[in-house]
């Protein structure tokens, strides 16, 4: 059975709104006003496939209808509006439940389509209704999560350690060699060069996108602002001038990353090196951070500095070194031991190969297929794959263990 009915609890002028943008988009959707609405419907009809519900204005009927969604063999995702602080207060434990999703007011009814469309598409089949017989399927469904990209930044506070090279190589290689889809990210909008060492001018940038946006009343994804290189990897760039970022807030920039994640298989994310706000939300998003370190005393330093904050994040667990420039008879052992991190690959010093591969606008992957190097690059892909979902992004709770520090359905017991 298809899961193409939404149910809503918003008041009536948002209802209309958005109401009318699913109906565009040839879903069914459903006015509920009471948790008990929603509980007949929900006997009723086996095609609700995501609930809208509003944690903003009415906590304590939001929370009866939430512990509905979840009762028994239910699992339909919540779509939910919440005061923009709970929301900061939920992405800070980094636990937000992956089927979950939540926003802010204010909104667009178009931008919530999307999202539902996207919730819906993970939704597809649940795991359950296979197991209960309701859906006759041939082929296993996948779960949601491996339907998720994964967010991937590099980063390390020091600067010429290797993240650009990394990132724009570990995309191309997961592109060209693994046919994954992948998403390169250039959100370094002081020093940024991953369009440039790609050959690429004047691509249309994310502040470029979203100011225009601002006119036009048109959201724009990541996806479809982003630039495709010739070797398949879309490459996109936050902004081209540092003084013109007001418009990427913090936020909307981690958010619109993490939406990526249901298009593409692997979101790499170049940064620049700094603890802003704006590093800073993108990594409570991230599954892991790949921590470019050379053999030496000033990029050793900032990775135990970085590992020191990341204590204080608390997404110790998501760091992994990439020792860079691996060919000096270091021991990578030593280099484990000294910044604290394990680390997932060696990186061999590749000469001027970087360099003469950036000039012609072209990676490494694709311009030095045979060298060494690259099979360097492959293996950190190869264990990046082999461990993709196990950063503690993954480790979520639920709305309520978020709010009541258990997964506990009886609303009477919700934290107040
Ligand atoms: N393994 C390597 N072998 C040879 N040159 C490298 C290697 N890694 C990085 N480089 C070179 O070092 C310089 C700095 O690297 P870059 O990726 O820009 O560092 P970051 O982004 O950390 O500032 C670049 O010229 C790059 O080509
Ligand atoms: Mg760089």
């Amino acid at each position: 059975m298809p899961r193409s009915a939404v149910a809503i609890a918003l008041p009536p002028a948002e209802f209309a709104a958005v109401s009318a943008q699913l109906a565009e988009a040839g879903y069914d959707a459903i006015y509920v006003e009471t948790a008990e609405d929603l509980e007949v419907l929900l006997t009723k009809r086996r095609d609700i496939g995501v609930a809208i519900l509003d944690g903003e204005n009415d906590f304590d009927r939001t929370l009866e209808m939430y512990s509905l969604l979840h009762e028994e063999d239910r699992n339909i995702p919540a779509l939910m509006v919440v005061a923009a602080r709970a929301l900061d207060r939920m992405s800070l434990a980094g636990k937000a439940r992956v089927n979950d999703e939540y926003f802010t007011r204010p909104y667009s009814a178009e931008s919530l389509r999307w999202r539902v469309e996207a919730m819906l598409i993970r939704a597809e089949i649940p795991a359950e209704d296979i197991r209960s017989g309701i859906i006759q399927t041939g082929s296993a469904a996948p779960t949601a999560d491996s339907h998720r990209g994964q967010i991937v930044i590099v980063f390390n506070p020091k600067g010429g350690v290797g993240k650009t090279t990394i990132a724009v190589n570990v995309a191309a290689l997961l592109q060209v060699r693994k046919a994954q889809r992948v998403l390169l990210v250039d959100c370094d909008t002081v020093t940024g060069h991953v369009a440039s060492s790609l050959g690429m001018e004047n691509v249309r940038t994310v502040a470029d996108a979203w100011t225009e946006d601002a006119d036009t009343g048109v959201t724009e994804s990541f996806s479809e602002i982003a630039s495709p290189h010739l070797n398949g990897v879309s490459v996109l760039v936050m902004a081209e001038s540092p003084l013109h970022t007001e418009i990427l807030d913090p936020r909307r920039v981690a958010d619109a990353i993490t939406a990526a994640c249901l298009v593409y298989d692997w979101v790499i994310v170049d940064m620049h090196p700094d603890y802003g706000p704006l590093n800073q939300v993108i990594f409570e998003r991230a599954d892991k951070i790949i921590v470019p370190v050379t053999p030496d005393v000033p990029a050793i330093r900032a990775a135990v500095q970085l590992r020191e904050v990341a204590v204080e994040l608390g997404i110790r667990d998501r760091l992994a070194m990439v020792v860079n420039r691996a060919n000096s008879g270091v021991s990578v052992s030593d280099m484990e031991r000294t910044v604290g991190m394990p680390a997932l690959a060696e990186i061999r010093s590749a000469g001027m190969l970087f360099v003469r591969a950036a000039n012609e606008g072209r990676s490494a992957v694709e311009r030095f297929p045979k060298e060494k190097v690259i099979e360097d690059l492959e293996t950190l892909c190869d264990r990046m794959m082999a461990t993709r979902d196990s950063g503690a992004a993954k480790s979520g709770q639920g709305f309520l263990g978020i709010f009541s520090g258990g997964r506990n359905t009886n609303p009477s017991m919700r934290a107040s």
